[in-house]
């Protein structure tokens, strides 16, 4: 192919240009272009290696390292279109460069393949996306650390199977997710660190017979070193799944918070407010206050996992060495990491503005039940063994559940639907408001009574409601603990 020609990677090997069906499945211009200032980089590195090894000279260096940066402003404020016909980004910054500086431009590529150029490249990317990450984590972190001092005496209850259990403190309930992002924290350090070798001098999947110093790139680039063998590096992505798990699990983390803050702002909670700024109106309902951020951070780890499972999936099976699945790598990675960092980036802002319900919280914690551990253990303290103590806590905890005493009271529920209605006609009004809606899919009317009968009909039998209790008698507690005593 005549110089000069855009040939992608092809050089004079082909005749003709590439079927256009096929050149638009093999372009990866479209997303990686976001590798330009580290191709970039890594170019001028090897520039300047190449320079110092004798293998060109100084002035050609000079020319590709002043031209290549040239280049790179030329495309990141559009004075220079990216050519999708020239593949992806090595060849598009490349074939600029020499139409910019001619000759000096034309030796750039001794000793390099794009295998070990863009494996560098996605390195370098990975490798500052993560720190960013890091620093990311930390805002958060130190966000919710603040909201934790401030309600270190705030208490509430504590849940599992999201029933209450046993009283916490908010403070204590904010700081869990404080450590779910320190061990993320840990694990995107230990793959920076793990991604600090430089595959630039593998070549294609050999090395090179020319006398190049990899040891010089590397340092140039800041890495480590290194990496040991050739074959390997040029086809190795372990650093980009390790990093698009890190933010899978982050963004799985931060799920559970938004969560958390979707149930806790609920009417039926009423723990929390959200800040204006991290809530939706409805286009039809004007009194809606919708937690969509929280949802979102709910929502987003679907992405991120995708993500893994697409790296995976694309590096399994693949024989050594570079294949050109691997370009598939990149998208997932970028994804991973783009939606780690949209999820990173409201935390701080998200937690400063929660206005906790205190009262509300302390209310809550106030379920008697939620003392029968501490009742409990306070038996254990007194000599009893811990069993036995479950078990008298448990059944005090059984004659005193105020549902129970409820139920006995209300025969049916027919009955108590109409005492409620005499109670709260308005709730009655909405009610009937919400029979109006009687359509397919809706809660109440005909559809709605024969999908109820399907799926009644569908589940097995409820089983019998055990017979109402006695009241409780409150001094049966004090007497069964004085008992004990003595
Ligand atoms: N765009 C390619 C990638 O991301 C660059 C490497 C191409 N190498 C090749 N042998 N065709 O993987």
């Amino acid at each position: 192919m005549p110089e000069g020609k855009p040939s992608g990677g092809r050089g004079a090997r082909f005749a003709g240009a590439m079927d256009p069906a096929a050149a638009a499945l093999n372009a990866s211009i479209h997303f990686d272009r976001r590798l330009l200032r580290d191709d970039v980089r890594g170019s001028q590195a090897h520039a300047r290696m190449l320079a110092a090894a004798g293998l060109i000279t100084a002035d050609d260096a000079e020319a590709i390292v002043t031209g290549l940066s040239r280049v790179a402003e030329e495309i990141e404020t559009g004075k220079h279109p990216l050519d999708a016909a020239l593949e992806d980004i090595h060849m598009n910054v490349e074939t600029r460069l020499i139409q910019m500086v001619g000759e000096p431009g034309r030796r750039l590529h001794t000793a390099r393949s794009r295998n070990d150029q863009v494996a560098t490249d996605l390195r370098l990317y990975a490798r500052r996306a993560a720190l960013e990450l890091v620093s990311a984590i930390d805002r958060a972190r130190v966000a919710l650390c603040r909201r934790a001092r401030q309600h270190a005496h705030t208490i509430m209850p504590g849940y599992t199977h999201l029933q209450r259990a046993q009283v916490v403190t908010l403070g204590h309930h904010l700081l869990a997710y404080a450590e779910m992002l320190d061990r993320d924290r840990g694990r995107l350090v230990d793959a920076e660190r793990r991604a600090a070798a430089s595959p630039l001098g593998s070549g294609a999947l050999a090395g090179t017979s020319l006398p190049i110093d990899r040891a010089a790139t590397a340092a140039d680039l800041g890495f480590a070193g290194p990496t040991h063998n050739s074959l390997d590096a040029v086809s190795d992505r372990d650093f980009a799944a390790e990093i698009a798990f890190a933010c899978a699990l982050l963004a799985v983390h931060l799920s559970r918070l938004g969560e958390e803050l979707v149930l806790w702002s609920t009417t039926e909670f009423g723990f929390v407010r959200l800040g204006e700024g991290y809530c939706s109106g409805s286009s039809l309902m004007p009194q809606k206050r919708n937690p969509d951020i929280a949802e979102l951070l709910r929502g987003k780890p679907g992405r991120a996992i995708g993500d893994v499972v697409a790296l995976l999936t694309i590096s399994k099976g693949l024989a050594l060495a570079y294949n050109k699945d691997l370009q598939e790598t990149q998208e997932p990675l970028y994804d991973a990491i783009d939606t780690a960092r949209a999820a990173l980036a409201v935390l701080p802002g998200l937690v400063d503005t929660l206005e906790f319900d205190v009262a509300r919280l302390r209310a809550a914690a106030g379920d008697a039940a939620l003392g029968a551990t501490d009742l409990a253990e306070e038996l254990v303290r007194a000599g009893m063994p811990f069993r036995s103590a479950h078990e008298v806590v448990g059944k005090l905890v059984r004659r005193a559940d105020p549902r129970r005493r409820r139920e006995a009271r209300a025969p049916d529920a027919r009955g108590a639907r109409r005492r409620a209605k005499r109670r709260c006609p308005a709730a009655d009004r909405r009610a009937r408001a919400c029979g109006r809606r009687a359509r397919a899919g809706a809660s109440r009317g005909r559809a709605a009574r024969a999908r109820l009968r399907a799926l009644t009909s569908a589940r097995a039998r409820c089983p019998r409601r055990p017979r109402a209790p006695r009241a409780p008698r409150l001094t049966w507690v004090r007497r069964c603990l004085r008992s004990f005593r003595s």
